[in-house]
């Protein structure tokens, strides 16, 4: 294997089983998984388990031929989006619904440049992977400009008013920046949940403000929901759908097939239109029978099993201990997140916010994992612990973790 692979851990998980919110290593040890949304309706769901092995018995292609279940999950999937957002095309990473929203973007708009938020990940293709300034590997990235997410805790604003203004006006100046390159607007791509920055959620009216900049200078809007969609963030099952504005292009992936390699760009026949009558698209695994099965039966399980509700209400109940940890340990600087997505900023001082290292995070986790809990870390800096368990997370599993992190947290004390 190659040496890029890193591990959570100095001491690696060997991990073996899953079941539900529950992971199990090699000698038995149980772990409450509060990392990975992935597996959104649980690990070895049953009932994905069950429709992802009958197809994959009786047949797998490609989308060069005919299948019902490819047409159901479009007409499933489309039907949980806004009107117009009506047509699908299947892919197998987020990476790759990316990369073929932008290039969508490019054709319908003739123009070539795009923004994105200062540290987003949006994948790892030569194109998308440009899009992440911490990325290394040298790819040119003239069409690019980045710009300051709407961190209300960190960022230069303060947490004062007008904030969805300022932080609008920060896409508004990486537009001109394009601008001053003669390299006009193709799109924005957003990630609503800003993990890679910690989990943010923005002031009121910052989608639409951005929006209107972004289709003023002629470009279009493609939001990333592979981390913030599939009720990730309670209320809704987009993140798009907490404003007031639709997004012109949405894509999907991670928890779309709770671990299968599935994902998707959803759009308006339009803009799907003109990008036929310049280009065709053939995805060899994208909406392949079994793939399509398997996100099909993901649906399914969110809503007989009632997931976005239960986020919501589950994600209300972890807040409220979340905020009960903030008022008592000094180095929480914020928690900030929404649903069953939370980060906490951790800080070496509250006066400074100067964040804390990424050695203590990754000591706060193996902390953590001792205690038999597993969680992430994220943020501009590395400093927030990343709390993001699959949607079947009981009450009983908040409390476990709320009471983790305050053992934890008070070894990190003493
Ligand atoms: C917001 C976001 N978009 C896209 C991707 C890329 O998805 P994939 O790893 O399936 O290519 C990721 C992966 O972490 C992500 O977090």
């Amino acid at each position: 294997m190659g040496p890029t692979y890193s591990h959570f851990y100095d001491e690696p998980l060997n991990l073996v089983r899953g079941e539900g919110v529950w992971l199990f290593d090699e000698q038995g040890n149980r772990y409450l998984d509060c990392y990975n949304n992935v597996v959104s309706v649980g690990h070895c769901n049953p009932n994905v388990v069950k429709a992802l092995s009958t197809q994959a018995a009786l047949l797998n292609t490609h989308t060069r031929y005919i299948h019902e279940n490819v047409v159901r999950l479009a007409e499933k999937l489309s039907s949980k989006f806004p009107e117009k957002l009506d047509t699908c095309i299947f892919v197998c990473t987020g990476t790759e619904a990316n990369d073929l929203a932008l290039q969508m973007a490019r054709v319908v708009t003739g123009n070539y440049g795009a923004i994105v938020t200062d540290a987003a990940y949006h994948g790892n293709s030569v194109a998308i992977g440009a899009m992440d300034p911490d990325r290394k590997v040298e790819v040119g990235t003239e069409w690019l400009e980045t710009f300051e997410p709407p961190n209300t805790y960190r960022g230069p604003h303060g947490d004062g008013e007008d904030l969805a203004e300022f932080y609008a006006n920060e896409a508004g100046k990486a537009i001109d920046r394009l601008s001053a390159k003669d390299i006009d607007l193709a799109a924005a791509m957003l990630d609503l949940s800003f993990d890679s920055n910690g989990i943010l959620i923005p002031p009121e009216g910052y989608l639409e403000k951005v929006t209107d900049k972004v289709r003023a200078a002629g470009g279009i809007v493609i939001v990333d929901e592979v981390q913030a969609g599939y009720c990730r963030m309670g209320d809704y099952m987009w993140g798009f759908e907490r404003y007031n504005v639709d997004p012109d292009i949405v894509t999907l992936g991670k928890p779309m097939g709770a671990g299968h390699p599935v994902a998707a760009v959803v759009t308006t026949r339009e803009i799907a239109s003109k990008f036929a009558d310049i280009d065709s698209y053939f995805n060899t695994f994208g909406g392949n029978p079994v793939s399509a099965a398997v996100a099909e039966a993901v649906l399914d399980e969110i809503d007989a099993k009632k997931l976005l509700e239960s986020a919501t209400e589950v994600g209300a109940h972890l807040a409220a201990g979340l905020e009960k940890i903030k008022q008592r340990f000094r180095f929480v600087g914020n928690v900030q997140g929404s649903g069953l997505f939370w980060g906490i900023d951790l800080v070496k001082d509250p006066s400074t916010k100067e964040p804390m290292s990424r050695q203590e995070l990754r000591h706060i986790t193996t902390l953590l994992k001792n205690e038999g809990v597993l969680m992430g870390s994220t943020g501009r800096y590395g400093n927030c612990l990343k709390i993001r368990p699959p949607l079947v997370f009981s009450k009983e599993n908040a409390d476990q973790a709320l009471a983790a992190i305050e053992k934890t947290f008070e070894k990190m004390e003493s």
